[in-house]
């Protein structure tokens, strides 16, 4: 049985203060919660602030991006063993807006997500098709190109420790959600392509959705057979929507 994941991703948002709150209310609601697994992927700079308030807590900490390389002259990067330094657990790779707004292609996603395995980080390694791609009939093509753009440059083998969000690109912070039906049919769809290579991987591989989930339809989501959690933008940012959406998890 695959755990549900739930985690957090607060892109470019927060302060001193607000993390204090954000992270005083989310670890103050984890008693209850025990089959779910959960995690918050905060900005650079508040990691040392995170990792302090989540000591003792079931609450992993991670991050949004890590650079290529381990170490060196790469001004304003930030490598895997940092990130571990400030006790990460977990790493996003290959986010729509890093793929957008930052040019990273699927070499470099690739590149990402070998360095933070082998640095002992769990990479989320988002994938996911525009709207127009969608409206083309393309979806299938898209994911497998980015799902296949991974496994060709760094192998099958390395998805025993990643696991994998679909992010439908249109329904990123549009309140557009996909329907439990078309997540459940590409997150299928990413199963079998990884089965086609290594059942047992695949069985046991999350496949997380993330794309305006709310506590409203995280339960419906959540209950396809293949949507094994979710990667939580805006909701992501008030504690009470985020432990509702973890508790729908469970
Ligand atoms: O990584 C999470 C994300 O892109 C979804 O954002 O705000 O639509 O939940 P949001």
């Amino acid at each position: 049985m695959r755990k549900p994941l739930i985690a957090g991703n607060w892109k470019m948002n927060g302060s001193k203060a607000s993390v204090t709150t954000l992270l005083e209310g989310v670890v103050g609601g984890m008693q209850d919660l025990s089959n779910v697994d959960v995690a918050v992927c905060v900005p650079f700079p508040y990691l040392e602030q995170s990792e302090r308030m989540l000591k003792g807590s079931a609450v992993a900490l991670g991050a949004q991006n890590l650079c290529t390389e381990s170490g060196g002259a790469f001004t304003g990067e930030v490598s895997a063993s940092m990130l571990l330094d400030f006790g990460c657990h977990v790493v996003i790779c290959g986010h729509s807006e890093r793929r957008e707004y930052y040019g990273e292609d699927d070499a470099i996603v690739a590149a990402k997500i070998a360095q933070a395995v082998s640095a002992g980080l769990r990479p989320i390694f988002c994938v996911g098709e525009t709207l127009e791609q969608r409206q083309q009939g393309e979806t299938d093509a898209v994911i497998a190109g980015q799902v296949d753009g991974v496994i060709e440059r760094i192998g099958i083998e390395i998805f025993r420790k990643v696991e994998i969000a679909y992010e439908p690109v249109w329904a990123i912070g549009t309140g557009m959600t996909a329907t439990p039906e078309q997540a459940q049919d590409v997150h299928a769809f990413i199963r079998a392509r990884i089965a086609a290579l290594d059942p047992e991987i695949a069985a046991g591989i999350r496949i997380l959705y993330g794309g305006s989930m709310k506590p409203g339809n995280a339960s419906e989501l959540l209950a396809q057979p293949d949507l094994d959690g979710g990667l939580i933008g805006g909701a992501s940012l008030d504690a009470t929507d985020f432990l509702a959406i973890c508790r729908a998890g469970e």
